[in-house]
This record gives C-alpha cells, sequence and structure tokens, in this order.
C-alpha cells in the first residue's frame, strides 16, 4: 500500500462493518522518540478470543464475500517489515483497540498520505457514526469531531457532498496547521 492512510482505512473499515457507532483515530509522531504511533478504538462488536489471536493472518476473515481477510495481515506484515509493533485487544460487545508503533524514520515506512480524503471516505457512507480525529505531532495538536460538526450543522447532512469536501480541506489544513 501506497501510504500509512491506506493501512488506516482498513482498520476503520473494519471498525465500521463491526457495528462501531464512535471510532477514534489517533495519530501521532514523536519525533524525539522517532515513533509514529497509530491508535484505532471503536465501541462495535469486538471479536472473540480465537477470531481475535488469528486475526493477524491472511485467512482469517468473517466476510461472506471472499476467503482472505488482508487488512490486518497487510498492516502486520509493514509492522514486521519495519521493527514496528502493532496490538489489538478486543472485547465481544465492547469493542476493539488497535495500537500500531512505528520507528517515524525507517526507510520502509510510506508517507501518511492524505488524511483528509481518508476521513471524508470513511464519513461519506457512514454519516450515523461518529468519528474522532485526533493529530499530534510534537507541539502541534489537531482534533476533529463529527459530533461537533453535526452540532454546527444543524438541519444539513454531513455527507452532502460540499460539506465532505471542506472535511477533507479542514483536516488537511489542521494537520498541517493553517487552520488558525
Ligand atoms: N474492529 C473490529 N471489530 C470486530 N471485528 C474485527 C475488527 N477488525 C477485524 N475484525 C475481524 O477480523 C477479520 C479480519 O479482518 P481483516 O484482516 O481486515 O480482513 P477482512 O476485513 O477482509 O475480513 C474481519 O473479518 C473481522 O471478523
Ligand atoms: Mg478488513
Amino acid at each position: 500500500m501506497q501510504d500509512i492512510a491506506m493501512y488506516i482505512i482498513e482498520i476503520l473499515m473494519n471498525s465500521i462493518y463491526a457495528n462501531s457507532n464512535n471510532i477514534i483515530c489517533h495519530i501521532e509522531i514523536k519525533t524525539s522518540i522517532n515513533q509514529l504511533l497509530i491508535i484505532i478504538e471503536d465501541d462495535g462488536k469486538g471479536m472473540n478470543d480465537e477470531l481475535l489471536a488469528n486475526v493477524t493472518n491472511p485467512f482469517t476473515t468473517t466476510r461472506k464475500t471472499r476467503k482472505i481477510g488482508l487488512g490486518v495481515a497487510f498492516l502486520q506484515h509493514l509492522c514486521d517489515q519495519c521493527n514496528g509493533d502493532l496490538t489489538i485487544k478486543s472485547k465481544e460487545n465492547i469493542g476493539t483497540i488497535t495500537v500500531v508503533k512505528l520507528p517515524y524514520d525507517h526507510w520502509d515506512i510510506p508517507p501518511l498520505g492524505n488524511i483528509g480524503q481518508m476521513m471524508m471516505f470513511c464519513i461519506q457512507a457512514n454519516a450515523d457514526i461518529d468519528f474522532i480525529l485526533q493529530y499530534i505531532k510534537d507541539e502541534h495538536t489537531f482534533f476533529f469531531d463529527t459530533k461537533l460538526i453535526k452540532q454546527e450543522l444543524g438541519e444539513v447532512n454531513i455527507d452532502e457532498p460540499d460539506i465532505l469536501l471542506w472535511i477533507k480541506e479542514y483536516i488537511n489544513q489542521g494537520i498541517k496547521g493553517e487552520n488558525l
């Protein structure tokens, strides 16, 4: 996969398929300790111990449409390649938390990619789910919460094309520190 956002989309899609109501995506770059930390947390249906133990295996899927499930396997592969670490904790009917730690300057780590587009993609077909994005790079912090956006929008739907495009730009500018 060409960027980190694409890996994250796979994990976010898993949370969406798990019928979550709230999904938190935390992306943090700590240059002082050379770490890229990604945490995705959902309140979906979770996994039982057996499914959780096998979730990084490419042949693990509960989909009916195909026999391989690659989202988590790809992420595990990236972590293995880059001396990173992937930890997934899950409880049935409670939710799942995925923690990825990668050495930020490793040459096999793809660029972060388009996080605004990633969030837009997740929100557009799932307007009922609330998403939080927290982005931290050292001293710089950006916070985005669809609940707050929905409050501001009132009668207007969050999945209207203009709003989605605005969200994408707003997030990408916020990440760059240009929303001030
Ligand atoms: N956040 C999650 N909540 C509940 N189940 C999950 C979650 N993430 C992954 N799973 C389970 O792990 C399986 C494998 O995930 P993945 O590797 O992304 O493949 P796929 O999504 O194609 O099935 C999924 O089919 C699902 O049953
Ligand atoms: Mg998947």
